[in-house]
């Protein structure tokens, strides 16, 4: 396709809303719940308080703290807010970013910054992780010159302490794990590992990009959650996305350290541009003030009070889904998983058909692979869409297991297609074309 000239003259104001407006007719229909991810959301109040205080701070930018000191004095209210509920105390330091794959990135170059200080010796620096950490930490490897050695999981998709342990060699700086991970929703041994960390003096990352925003809230409604942050030694630096179960919108997430020592390595200065000394605490120069504003917002907004129970209708939701899924003839559930995502598969059906029978019926879920599931991630507005999704799914299953056959397309195909090849290199290729393909102008 021809690309689209630059417009020579504008349109009206409301032509050019209508347009988008038009646009978003084939979106997800998140609002309904008929989305597991992406976005995270806790009804229309919330809805509201997000988009009002981001509109009160929304041409600001924090790149200036001198210009904006009220951005100034939410970031470091929010951080230290944050850090009492993820076990920190007054040496607790942190920053914000624009998502989870920034905090992990600032993580691993705060870890390898403090390894030229502390362990001048390793020369080619590694990092040692399971295979279901979040890929942002593949990313950040590439980016910032780590090698990244990735272990197995066990029978419960959790760390394999012993392979890490054996995975460690003297060139290891940096260790990471996950609470609650994305493909199965589960949490990672993090004091075996914390003591892992300790022994051998490594950087341990906690990323709790998912489910930190969740965990510490069920833990007070009673649910048993083993202890993931910096009441576990060794943890030094720990993610955790305000934009997922803060329900807020996206572009914000947080990375927290032990203490300031740790946090200086994260931040980057340019003495001599002519523009001026240029010192940023993370990755963004220009950082959008609404974000902030909305962050720290929700926390006022909600409290501790508010957050337990969106957590409780967001489990309640989780748990009745997954008594229904199990109670579904050739599904089963990966794993025990203890907060509020899970995946789910089967031994009889190909859920990749499946996902594309839902999707027929308005379900947007997520297909994965190695093994082959069917992701979600539950937020509080799920709690009514339990029954007619699970009338769906039941209604679906038993259509495919009486072999009807429908091919598959689009995302399910390609998770289907790809987990199954066993040459990973052309995988990667296909993917690549597809990501390719997909950004090109089209009609
Ligand atoms: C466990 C975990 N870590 C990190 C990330 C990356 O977060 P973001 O997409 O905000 O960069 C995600 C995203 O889903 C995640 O689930």
């Amino acid at each position: 396709m021809k690309p689209i000239p630059f417009p020579a003259k504008g349109l009206p104001k409301e032509h050019v809303l209508s347009l988008i407006r038009a646009f978003k007719a084939g979106d997800s229909d998140w609002r309904r719940g008929r989305l597991f991810g992406l976005v995270y959301y806790a009804g229309q109040e919330a809805e509201e308080l997000a988009r009002e205080a981001y509109d009160s701070c929304m041409f600001e930018n924090a790149l200036s703290p001198f210009d904006f000191p009220s951005l100034l004095k939410m970031e470091t209210e929010f951080i230290s807010m944050i850090g009492t509920l993820f076990g920190g105390n007054d040496e607790t330091a942190g920053s914000m970013t624009s998502g989870g794959t920034e905090s992990i990135l600032m993580a691993v170059k705060a870890a390898r910054d403090w390894a030229r200080e502390n362990r001048p010796h390793v020369k080619k620096p590694e990092l040692v992780a399971p295979l279901t950490v979040h890929p942002a930490f593949n990313k950040a490897a590439d980016m910032l010159g780590l090698k990244i050695v990735q272990t197995p999981v066990d029978e419960s998709f959790r760390a394999d302490v012993k392979s890490m342990n054996k995975a460690i060699t003297a060139n290891t700086i940096m260790i990471a794990a996950t609470a609650v991970t994305y493909p199965q929703g589960v949490i990672d041994p993090i004091p075996e590992i914390g003591k892992l960390a300790v022994d051998k003096n490594l950087w341990f990352h906690v990323d709790g990009c998912l489910g930190g925003f969740m965990l510490p809230f069920l833990r007070k409604l009673g649910h048993e959650i083993p202890p993931f942050d910096f009441s576990v030694p060794g943890v030094r630096s720990l993610s955790a996305d305000i934009h997922k179960y803060g329900y807020i919108s996206k572009g914000v997430s947080t990375v927290l350290y032990r203490d300031r020592e740790l946090r200086r390595h994260q931040f980057f200065v340019h003495a001599d541009w002519p523009g001026g000394v240029y010192a940023t605490p993370s990755l963004s120069g220009a950082r959008p003030g609404g974000a902030i504003a909305s962050a720290w917002a929700i926390v006022r907004y909600l409290g501790e009070e508010g957050f337990m129970r969106m957590a409780k209708q967001a489990r309640e939701a989780t748990r009745r889904l997954l008594e229904g899924i199990r109670a579904t003839p050739g599904l089963f559930v990966l794993g025990d998983p203890p907060a509020t995502v899970f995946a789910f598969g089967s031994r009889t059906i190909d859920v990749y058909r499946l996902a594309f029978q839902l999707k027929e019926k308005g379900w947007h879920l997520h297909a994965q692979h190695r093994p082959a599931s069917l992701h979600m991630t539950i937020s509080p507005c799920h709690e009514k869409i339990v029954e007619p999704f699970l009338a769906d799914l039941r209604q679906a299953a038993a259509h495919l297991s009486e072999e009807i056959r429908q091919a598959p397309s689009g995302e399910a195909a390609l998770y289907g297609m790809l987990g199954t090849m066993p040459d990973r290199k052309t995988a990667k290729a296909l993917a690549l074309q597809y990501l390719d393909d997909l950004y090109r102008l089209k009609e």
